[in-house]
């Protein structure tokens, strides 16, 4: 049976994070790439939005299409939210895909930056915001050999509602460790990095692909932090054959 996956996108961005892969990962699998609360074309945003609010949104949509069983594919604050998902509903979880993402809460000092990044939303704009962020979020590699992909990647931040972009950041700030969540996760599992990312490094993912009981780790080459959309074609060797051995 064809399984269903649910590409959960990252901060402050939306499902077009996702274009390059909808095409080659629909081969094996039913894709949905939806747009969280109050980003891309969802403009229902209210308060904090923390990471089980956004949880409890993605299965209520399962609900609505009749879908018992996913695995959710997140990207960073993505990988959060699918975190949050196998949390609050094993049962439906067949297997996680985590990429570019961390198990543990933030730091005092990352909470602070949160409420920066909330404000700086709120009073500057987005377009400081993405002009801030490209350099973080793209590896040196996308940086100098790909303008069409750092100019798409700024456009994406720079349309996000400021409103939104700050109740994502608040709400991240309130997550818990899940690092446990992990550790009784007893389904297959796949965590991805990549060897620019400079906003999870290394380390982040081989302890959340050690807490696993059957977690494997795959480094991506020559990409930043948005490993799908940086290196498509590595992504792509590394998540379609994962979804194969699911279907099987
Ligand atoms: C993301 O890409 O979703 C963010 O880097 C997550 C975060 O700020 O922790």
């Amino acid at each position: 049976m064809r399984p269903t996956l649910l590409l959960i996108h990252g901060f402050p961005l939306d499902h077009t994070l996702w274009e390059p892969n909808i095409a080659p990962l629909s081969t094996v699998a039913d894709v949905m790439a939806p747009d969280l609360r109050g980003f891309g074309n969802d403009r229902s945003s209210d308060g904090t939005l923390t990471m089980e609010k956004c949880a409890d949104d993605l299965l209520r949509q399962l609900d609505a299409r009749g879908i018992a069983s996913v695995i959710p594919c997140g990207l960073s604050m993505g990988g959060y939210i699918a975190m949050a998902m196998a949390e609050r509903a094993p049962g439906r979880i067949a297997g996680l895909i985590l990429c570019n993402t961390r198990s543990t809460a933030d730091t005092s000092e990352g909470k602070l930056g949160r409420e920066a990044t909330a404000k700086d939303a709120m009073e500057k704009g987005m377009h400081v915001i993405a002009r801030g962020m490209v350099p973080k979020v793209l590896g040196a590699t996308t940086r100098r050999e790909r303008p069409a992909e750092v100019a798409r990647i700024e456009a994406m931040i720079a349309r996000q509602d400021p409103g939104a972009v700050a109740a994502a950041s608040l709400g991240m700030a309130q997550r818990p460790d899940r690092t446990h969540v992990l550790h009784s996760f007893n389904k297959p599992a796949l965590v991805i990095t990549s060897d620019e990312d400079e906003l999870m490094p290394l380390p982040t993912s081989e302890h959340m692909a050690h807490a696993l009981p059957h977690g494997q780790l795959t480094i991506i080459p020559r990409a930043g932090h948005l490993s799908n959309t940086e290196q498509p074609e590595a992504f792509h060797q590394a998540v379609i054959p994962f979804l194969r051995s699911l279907a099987e």
